[in-house]
């Protein structure tokens, strides 16, 4: 069986919980874009994991694969490795040669670029845009290179002296290119890993041959996507549900199920549209109760409230088989509740999301009310435990996306998650 998980709207949905609650149902667990520009927070007992690149499922021992598509810093890879292996965990993990590797001139080049934007996008500064450049270029730096100093010396003779031009003409320092500790430090990393190099994708496609179950665990959000997202506050891979089919190499009739993960409510880190943002108190409690600040940067992120006009841009997107809804305890409390149906733009009423960017930072959110619940539902343990507006909450956006919603989160544990019939 192959599943498909994605973000349904900015990121930081809580995907790091869901893949960690399926994972263990699976053989393997595969991530097919973004890089280490994500982060996903999975808490087991007291324990808390922080991971950027290394899939969710590791903690149940299992096959983790690391697609093509991927941009890779092979440091933090490798740090993420070290320190699960030190807390006495298997690591199993796989790693396509052709993956991208992030190189310290690439961070260099996103954060000289972003401070020279006078509209910033408020990116994570991790390389990520510029290593995707170079893929698409055909310049890039792959993880295959790092096992064979020959061949990365000769790849970096060919693409230094572009990369150093480009550094010194944006005011930075350009011997960031060719400085050797560090290509020391990537090449030892590579050496360590060689064993763990293999071709993703024959790797899925036997193992769906034989019956076996693969996730592909998306990072980011719908709204994220270089191509259907807010461009230009975008990152620059492919977060929908058909980039995984693509990026690892395995036919989309081989797809079984696509999992949305969606909050009960909005956030979005860094800048770009987001119509139904809070500017004040209620946004603020959001923040601190729902813990918003990011896995990556630390930044706070922006909060508000559910914008279902969004979420059914998301469902066409990724076309979701069902949907897990995450945080829903931090809404106890607040009543009532507000959902963005439709928007108005320039008078008119839309209930779809425009195109344009621009048109988007325009629309101002049409509310809906819906009453609230005061209770505390952070041990409900069944569906009915819940009370009767939380659920009603549930069911009716359930209603308005038209995809089950098979699970519901109230806690960040394990334990603190609702299967649905
Ligand atoms: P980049 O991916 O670092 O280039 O950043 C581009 C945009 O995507 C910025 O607005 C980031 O804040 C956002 N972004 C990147 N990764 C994540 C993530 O994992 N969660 C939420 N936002 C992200």
């Amino acid at each position: 069986m192959f599943t498909i998980l994605t973000g349904a709207q900015f990121g930081d949905e809580g995907k790091g919980k869901v893949v960690d609650l399926l994972a263990e149902k699976y053989d393997i667990i595969v991530r097919f874009q973004g890089g280490d520009n994500a982060g996903h927070t999975v808490k087991v007992g007291d324990k808390t994991y922080k991971l950027h690149l290394t899939p969710s499922g590791v903690l149940f021992g299992k096959r983790l694969l690391i697609g093509p598509g991927v941009v890779l810093n092979p440091r933090v890879l490798w740090e993420e490795i070290d320190t699960l292996r030190h807390s006495g965990l298997e690591v199993d993990i796989g790693i396509d040669p052709k993956t991208t590797i992030i190189m310290p001139y690439h961070i260099e080049l996103d954060s000289l670029r972003e401070k020279a934007r006078s509209d910033k996008i408020g990116t994570t500064k991790r390389g990520i845009g510029y290593a995707y450049i170079d893929k698409i270029a055909r310049d890039e730096v792959q993880m295959g290179d790092l096992t064979d100093p020959a061949r990365l010396q000769a790849k970096l003779e060919e693409i230094a002296p572009a990369k150093e031009k480009a550094i010194a003409d944006m005011g930075g320092d350009p011997t960031v290119v060719r400085f050797q500790p560090y290509l020391d430090e990537y090449l030892e990393i590579g050496a360590r890993l060689k064993d763990s190099l293999t071709d993703v994708s024959l790797e899925i496609n036997l193992a769906l041959d034989d019956d076996k179950m693969v996730l592909a665990e998306g990072a980011q959000g719908a709204f994220l996507d270089v191509i259907h997202g807010t461009q230009k506050f975008v990152t620059s891979s492919f977060t929908t549900a058909g980039s995984a089919c693509a990026n690892l190499g395995v036919g989309p009739v081989r797809v079984d199920n696509v999992v949305g993960v969606l909050k009960a409510y909005l956030t979005r880190v860094g800048e770009g549209p987001m119509p139904t943002e809070l500017k004040n108190q209620m946004g603020e409690h959001l923040r601190e109760k729902g813990h918003e600040f990011g896995t990556t940067t630390g930044r706070p992120r922006r909060c508000g409230w559910f914008d279902a006009v969004l979420a059914r841009k998301s469902v066409y997107l990724n076309g979701y088989t069902e949907l897990a809804l995450t945080k829903l305890d931090v809404l106890s409390g607040m009543d009532p509740l507000k959902v963005c149906v439709s928007y108005d733009l320039d008078g008119e009423l839309l209930g779809y999301p425009p195109e344009s960017t621009e048109e988007f930072s325009r629309c101002i959110p049409v509310y809906e009310d819906v009453p609230g619940w005061s209770e505390d539902i952070t041990a409900a343990q069944e569906y009915d435990e819940l009370p009767k507006n939380a659920r009603e909450y549930v069911e009716w956006l359930e209603g308005l996306l038209q995809v089950d919603i098979s699970a519901v989160s109230v806690g960040p544990g394990r334990e603190q998650t609702i299967y649905r019939e």
